[in-house]
Formats: C-alpha cells, sequence, structure tokens
C-alpha cells in the first residue's frame, strides 16, 4: 500500500521547541507557545478538511519583551526550522497607503519572494511583524504632519488588520524594484499565520529593586513583571480589533544574569564560540575564565539593552587581542576578570 503522502512538514511541537532551545535561553514559555502554533499553523494548512470547515481558527501571537530578550533572535531561528516560507517585517517602515513609505502589501510580497514566487506555498507561510508597538495610535498631543493624519501608527494598523482579517490583497511580484501595475499577483492571506513582537516599554514595570545580580545556586533570577492586559495595550494605542486578532498573548521576562551568562556560552553562534573560531582561524587558543564572562555581563546590565549590548563589549574586550591576533600564533590566551575590567575601564 502507498504511504499518506506526507505533510509539508512532519515537525512536532518538541521538535520545534528542541531546536528553538538549542539557540534561544530563557523564554519557555514563549518556546513553547511558538512551537505550538507553529504545528498548529502546519496542521491547518496540511489538512484541507481543516481548512475548509473553517471550525480551527488560527492563531496569530504577539510576544512582548523587554528589548534584548530575544524576540527577533527567536522569530529567526523559528525561520529556520520551518519549511514554509517566512518574512520578517519591521512595522516602523510602513505607514498607511499612498504615503512615502512601504504599503503593508509589500509584507506578503516579501513572502511571496520567499516562496519564490510560488503564490499558493507563499498563502500558507507565516509573517513576522517586528517592532508592532511602534505602530501605536498617537494622541492628540503626538500628531505630527500629514495634516494631522496618524499614517505611520493607526493608519498602519488598519491596512494590518485588513491583512490580519484574511484578504485578497494585491501583492507586489518582485519587492526589490519599483514595480508598475501589471507585476502584481492576488493573493489571499487567510491562512498565514501572523506573529507580532514588540516591547511596549511604557507598560512594563521596573524590576523591584536589588533583585539584580548573579544568584548564589544559579536558579532564576526574580524579577516582578506586571501582567499586560489586552486594555494596557489599547492604552497603549493599538487599535482593538487589531488586538483581537492576536488571541495568543506572550510576555517575555528580561533575562536574567545568570541567563545572559548562558547567551555568552552556550548557543551554537554564541560569542564565546564565534571569537574562539575567530581566534582559532589564526592558530591561537581562547579561553575565558568564568568571573570574566560575569564581568561582561555585569557591564551589559548597565547598559540597559538586555543581551543585545554582550556583543559590542565582547569586542571592546577582545579589541587589541583581535588586532595583535597575527603575532599570536601558536599561543593560548586566557582572558581573566581583571583584564575585561582594565578593557572596559578603558573605553569609558
Ligand atoms: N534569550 C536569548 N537567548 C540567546 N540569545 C539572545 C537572547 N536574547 C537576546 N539574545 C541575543 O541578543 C541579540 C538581540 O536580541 P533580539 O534582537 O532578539 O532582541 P529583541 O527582543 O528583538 O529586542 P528589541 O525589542 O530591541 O528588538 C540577539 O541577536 C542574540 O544574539
Ligand atoms: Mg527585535
Amino acid at each position: 500500500m502507498k504511504k499518506p503522502k506526507p505533510a509539508p512538514s512532519d515537525l512536532t511541537p518538541e521538535q520545534i521547541y528542541q531546536h528553538l532551545d538549542r539557540y534561544v535561553i530563557g523564554q519557555q514559555k514563549a518556546k513553547r507557545t511558538l512551537a505550538v502554533a507553529a504545528y498548529g499553523h502546519i496542521k491547518r494548512i496540511s489538512s484541507p478538511a481543516l481548512l475548509k470547515s473553517g471550525i480551527v481558527k488560527k492563531s496569530n501571537v504577539l510576544l512582548i519583551g523587554p528589548t534584548g530578550c530575544g524576540k527577533t533572535y527567536l522569530a529567526r531561528h523559528l525561520a529556520e526550522i520551518l519549511e514554509l516560507p517566512f518574512a520578517i517585517a519591521d512595522a516602523t517602515e510602513y505607514t498607511e497607503a499612498g504615503y512615502y513609505g512601504k504599503d503593508v502589501e509589500v509584507m506578503a510580497g516579501e513572502l511571496l519572494q520567499r516562496a519564490g514566487g510560488n503564490v499558493e506555498l507563499a498563502q500558507m507561510g507565516i509573517i513576522f511583524i517586528d517592532e508592532i508597538d511602534k505602530v501605536a495610535r498617537k494622541g492628540e498631543s503626538g500628531r505630527t504632519g500629514a495634516g494631522g493624519r496618524d499614517i505611520g501608527g493607526e493608519g498602519v494598523q488598519q491596512s494590518l488588520l485588513r491583512m490580519l482579517e484574511g484578504q485578497k490583497l494585491y501583492v507586489p511580484q518582485d519587492v526589490t524594484q519599483h514595480w508598475n501595475k501589471h507585476d502584481f499577483v492576488l493573493m489571499d492571506t487567510t491562512n498565514i499565520l501572523f506573529i507580532c513582537a514588540g516591547t511596549f516599554s511604557d507598560l512594563r514595570t521596573e524590576k523591584i529593586p536589588g533583585a539584580s545580580g548573579f544568584t548564589s545556586k544559579g536558579a532564576a533570577q526574580k524579577s516582578k513583571h506586571k501582567k499586560i492586559a489586552t486594555e494596557d495595550l489599547a492604552r497603549h494605542g493599538m487599535i482593538p480589533e487589531l488586538l483581537g486578532r492576536l488571541p495568543v498573548v506572550v510576555q517575555m521576562e528580561e533575562l536574567s544574569s545568570d541567563e545572559m551568562l548562558l547567551v555568552l556560552k552556550e548557543p551554537p553562534d554564541s560569542l564565546v564560540r564565534q571569537y574562539g573560531e575567530m581566534m582559532s582561524a589564526d592558530g591561537i587558543g581562547l579561553a575565558f575564565a568564568d568571573d570574566a564572562l560575569r564581568e561582561i555581563v555585569t557591564a551589559a546590565e548597565k547598559r540597559k539593552v538586555g543581551a543585545r549590548g554582550l556583543r559590542g563589549l565582547m569586542e571592546e574586550v577582545m579589541h587589541d587581542h583581535l588586532f595583535n591576533a597575527p603575532d599570536l600564533r601558536g599561543t593560548t590566551l586566557e582572558i581573566t576578570a581583571a583584564y575585561v575590567k582594565e578593557r572596559l575601564a578603558h573605553g569609558e
């Protein structure tokens, strides 16, 4: 007997989660939720019966979390494992149709491009909309230009809403160049999965004072964040209709010091590994003392940009060694806490 045709992807939620977990430190809830959402999406689009009945609605996701906690990073690694077209869009680049900036149709156009121009495939894809909080509706006071029209805020949200609701859109076939009228194709967005992300920084409460720093037993550091409710998001300036189309909301946490340390060391593309590889290409060994890495984390925390601050600091710490690399062949560099302190004091 012939085997049934395999689904576009046989990934289980567990497999998707495991892949995300290799790269993304902490953020268990977000990793699990995205694994479930992606799995559900794959199941829906591979079952004509499910699609036709329309009973199982898609569950678009909204990720909320502080800067540098891994929102965009998570999306990139999700895209990597799913064998589906996946487009990442930055909401801030879009404006209401007719104004200078991209129309939301371009988002669908990017997805079409990822699908190699195959409309049917693109219609099953995923669009990740980053920085969604930046298109909040502006209050009366915040209005600028365009005769008081809110072209980058509410205007974009209204356009996004239409796309999220499932619409047939005329989508540019080639987003890389200026197009003319007949380069458009009709695309149905009904079954596209949308994942949105934003910091909504004005809605987050400060961490409790004294709660920062490394924990003695490596346990997760406690930080208290207010649970953000839909009303809060509406107060931030998101239109309720759009929020209604994002039923799955995940709140991500600021990374603890221990997690930041793991970010430096653990992922396959971690900074420690990257610099190790770079040095070893010059025939140089590189070893970081644990307390040296902790110094880097402490310095990163002062910058308040989450894990994003780590790369710049690492660059500062390694600068001289990188410069002198050709003369260091055959040696092994031991990076100590004292060295990190000295290097970083230098930069200030
Ligand atoms: N949880 C994490 N695990 C591993 N690496 C992380 C994590 N969070 C952040 N990073 C590292 O920090 C970098 C910046 O993170 P990312 O771009 O995902 O932040 P973000 O949450 O999207 O912030 P923003 O709201 O400012 O866009 C990533 O490229 C990655 O190297
Ligand atoms: Mg981001």
